[in-house]
């Protein structure tokens, strides 16, 4: 067994055991990747303030986000295919999630199902929604989630259009891979992932096939999204989701204060600060480097939370420690996933558990909600030098 001893290892075995098309499918943002590459890059521009002759012992990473305990301020966000990571990817992920006491978001866009995931586990999961021109579809997708208990709605708003992603047109990524001779050369290369999938509960996407009258090709989710994914979305249809869900309400893909604030008016229990990692608008800030302005703008009216670009612990604690009062994590669980199944998310869950204790430890912290800005050594120039152009 290889030694794991952070979220780069989990990458490595990933991406020797996955077929390239998956693979890249994670690992791509959009056209020229410059959001993508910030989103990690910018967390490396905050340093830590080590502190010393703090008592130590005792420490713990517990929190809670939306009112749930959670084991540390980190949640699995939704990633569509990934049960194509993995055979039953969405039910190993989910498994691991609970197991180690934090929130598994499912993807509208899963090959395993909401009643699949229901079915797997027993603490009640979130559920992400992306909205349909087919508002009957979207209606019978939010009462699927309530009956399977989930607790929280996160809606995505940044994901109308697709993003440009290279890699995906090039390799004509879908969901069972149609086989041509360039995916059969791959495939051949990568049998243990082959033979699982043999095995598996579900090869489409479990929420959509069956669900849905009419339709030309689900295998393609750029054919898919062009297609279906509802181009009029706007603050009023926002609110009118979160009157027919009627429970919290998280909206992802904020990176804009203004946006913050429309959020906060809809009355969102949380939003999270999120440029979908790097992979719609090419060009937009890092989240890290957005988060201080949404914070200054709503931080003390919503509970905020941050995604994109987070590998490893210290990454979580900056964001903690910047203010926000959680995190998700995207392609970090994912390598884990790819690389040896559930296994492989607990251990990714457990690699950035702690680097986080450990880092808190020699910042002089013991607790989470004692983290704050007073641990961090931030750029002055941090928000950067744009003009906002008002
Ligand atoms: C392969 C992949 C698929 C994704 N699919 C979805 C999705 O279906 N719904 C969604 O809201 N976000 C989706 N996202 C965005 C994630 O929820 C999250 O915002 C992002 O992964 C965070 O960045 P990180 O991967 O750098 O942690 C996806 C991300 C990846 C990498």
């Amino acid at each position: 067994m290889p030694v794991i001893t952070e979220i780069a290892d989990l990458k490595r075995i990933y991406e020797r055991r996955v077929p390239r098309m998956f693979y890249d499918y994670c690992e791509s943002g959009s056209w020229t990747e410059q959001t993508f590459r910030d989103n990690s890059s910018d967390f490396d521009d905050i340093r830590l303030r080590q502190r010393v002759a703090v008592d130590m012992s005792g420490r713990s990473t517990k929190s809670q986000m939306i009112g749930q305990d959670v084991a540390m301020p980190v949640a699995l966000a939704p990633v569509g295919m990934t049960g194509m990571q993995h055979a039953d990817g969405e039910i190993k992920a989910a498994r691991a999630a609970e197991a180690f006491g934090v929130p598994f978001t499912l993807s509208t866009m899963s090959i395993n199902s909401i009643e699949d995931v229901a079915e797997a586990t027993t603490a009640p999961f979130w559920f992400q929604l992306y909205t349909m021109r087919d508002t009957d579809y979207v209606s019978r997708l939010i009462q699927r989630a309530k009956d399977a208990k989930c607790s929280a709605l996160v809606i995505t708003l940044d994901l109308q259009i697709l993003g440009q992603r290279h890699k995906d047109l090039k390799n004509g990524l879908s969901a069972p891979p149609k086989l041509t001779p360039k995916t059969i050369a791959n495939l051949a290369t990568k049998w243990a992932w082959g033979l699982e999938m043999l095995g598996a509960k579900r090869r489409e996407f479990g929420n959509i096939v069956g669900h849905v009258q009419g339709l030309s090709d689900t295998s393609q989710l750029s054919a898919w999204t062009a297609e279906q994914f509802d181009p009029t979305l706007d603050w009023n249809k926002v609110a009118k989701l979160k009157e027919e869900w009627g429970g919290k309400v998280i909206l992802k893909g904020i990176l804009d204060a203004e946006d913050a604030k429309m959020a906060l008016k809809v009355g969102a229990d949380a939003i999270v600060v999120s440029n979908h990692g790097g992979r719609q608008l090419d060009g937009a800030l890092s989240s890290i480097r957005a988060l201080p302005s949404i914070l200054d703008a709503v931080g003390d009216q919503v509970e905020v939370h941050l995604d994109s670009g987070i590998r490893s612990g210290q990454d979580v604690l900056k964001a903690v420690a910047m203010g926000a009062k959680g995190t998700f994590i995207g392609r970090a669980f994912i390598y884990g996933l790819g690389a040896m199944g559930q296994k492989g998310v607990t251990t990714a869950l457990e690699v950035i558990q702690r680097e986080m204790d450990i880092t808190m430890a020699l910042c002089g912290e013991t607790n989470v909600a004692n983290l704050g800005r007073h641990n961090l050594l931030i750029p002055e120039d941090f928000a950067g030098r744009w003009q906002d152009g008002h």
